[in-house]
């Protein structure tokens, strides 16, 4: 892993200016977050910087604004959710850099933390603009990056900034590219990789990477039905791209080529109609689908071979859940194997690292997601990461 400057590189900070990125693009619902795991990822950044003394300025997006003001976007919306998790007062600022920045700082004590506003109100932000990045500059003394899961936009305040100020890696970014290298960048192998989800389309590049680099490719979720159709199952009418059979195909003879063994389901669980507990709910074989019905779990036989290929594992990385797991009972394959990867993990045999939005509420769903070796914050990001691309925001903090 090239090497990047962390918070135990900082010498005294004590009055300095700190302009942290944060990601603060939390769900909201009825003015209020459903979700505060990411302010509660960067917590120990923050309170670490005041603790030292440091004057705190968050730098955050919410939204995409495309360069103009909205007042629904404003991150005066998440002020509320981030003081409770930080338990302290925060002064929100509404520009990011000017005048009121200025006057700003000057009423904050040392130890103070303040949040700016949404730095995507102004097009600079998202054209990576180096005036705009050098403006927003000039009223720190030094740039932590603690988004890891906005690292993959070329934005000022994600990659410009670290070209303008000393740059350093906050503790959750610091923890985030630790696990990702220990999942992919220098695996203990056999490492196994579970993708899953709806669609091939999605993770096509994820699925061409992985091939390279894993031992064992469990597809789960709808997109396993396009493997399968590939090899010639009929799916009956389950969510399948028919149109990416021959992609599909080409990915399973690149994984034969690289020894890494694609595991499909081979028995699943079907219905006529997608509902929770449906009267016409049944187990098969894959060659057993009804043309009246469709996949919509990986079978019990599937699961626990599947439990036992990461038996064999020393490392798991996990994108995407292995049924339709909103819905009962079509969620028990994912809750299985999650239980079981937890289990692993907890007893040491296994590192396990997952990412995405719906892997970690399917891992909250089983239960585990605090028995995860790492567990990231990052949507768009850690996809990125898994289909190898480098992220500018890294990048930046390693040049
Ligand atoms: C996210 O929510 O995944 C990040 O905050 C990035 O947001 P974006 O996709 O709008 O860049």
């Amino acid at each position: 892993m090239s090497s990047f400057k962390t918070l135990d590189d900082l010498g005294d900070i004590t009055g300095k200016v700190a302009l942290v990125r944060v990601d603060l693009n939390l769900p909201m619902k009825d003015g209020s977050a459903t979700d505060v795991s990411r302010v509660e990822a960067v917590k120990p950044t923050i309170l670490e910087l005041a603790e030292k003394g440091a004057k705190v300025l968050l730098l955050a997006h919410y939204g995409r604004p495309k360069g103009q003001r909205f007042s629904t976007m404003s991150t005066s919306f998440v002020q509320g959710d981030v003081e409770k998790v930080l338990d302290k007062e925060i002064m929100f600022i509404p520009e990011v850099m000017g005048p009121v920045v200025e006057q700003s700082i000057g009423i904050l004590a040392n130890g103070d933390i303040g949040l700016l506003d949404n730095v995507r109100f102004w097009p600079g932000e998202e054209a990576n603009d180096p005036e705009f990045a050098r403006g927003m500059a000039a009223h720190g003394d030094f740039y932590v990056n603690d988004a890891f899961s906005a690292a993959h936009r070329a934005h000022a305040s994600t990659e410009g900034l670290a070209h303008h100020l000393p740059a350093y890696a906050g503790r959750a970014m610091e923890a985030e590219l630790k696990a990702l290298d220990a999942a992919l960048g220098n695996p203990e192998a056999p490492v196994a990789a579970v993708v899953g989800g709806a669609k091939v389309s999605t993770k096509l590049d994820v699925l061409t990477n992985l091939v390279g680099k894993v031992q064992h490719l469990i597809i789960g979720g709808g997109m396993a039905n396009t493997f399968l159709a590939a090899k010639g199952v009929d799916v009956g009418k389950s969510l399948c791209e028919h149109e990416l059979t021959a992609t599909a195909n080409r990915i399973i003879d690149e994984a034969a080529h690289a020894g890494c063994t694609v595991h499909l389901p081979y028995d699943v669980v079907v219905a006529k109609e997608f509902a929770a507990n449906p009267a016409s709910l049944r187990t098969c074989n894959v060659h057993e689908v009804a043309d009246d019905e469709m996949i919509l779990d990986v079978g019990p036989l599937a699961t626990e071979a599947l439990a036992d290929v990461l038996k064999t594992c020393r490392t798991l990385v996990w994108n995407g859940p292995m049924g339709a797991f909103e819905t009962e009972p079509f969620d028990t394959a994912t809750v299985a194997l999650a239980r079981t990867a937890a289990a692993l993990t907890q007893d040491g045999s296994l590192i396990s690292v997952a990412g995405g939005g719906d892997t970690v509420a399917a891992l909250a769903h089983a239960g585990v997601k605090d028995e995860f070796t790492f567990v990231s914050t990052a949507g768009g990001a850690f996809l990125e990461w898994m289909e190898g691309k480098p992220l500018p925001g890294v990048a930046a903090l390693t040049a």
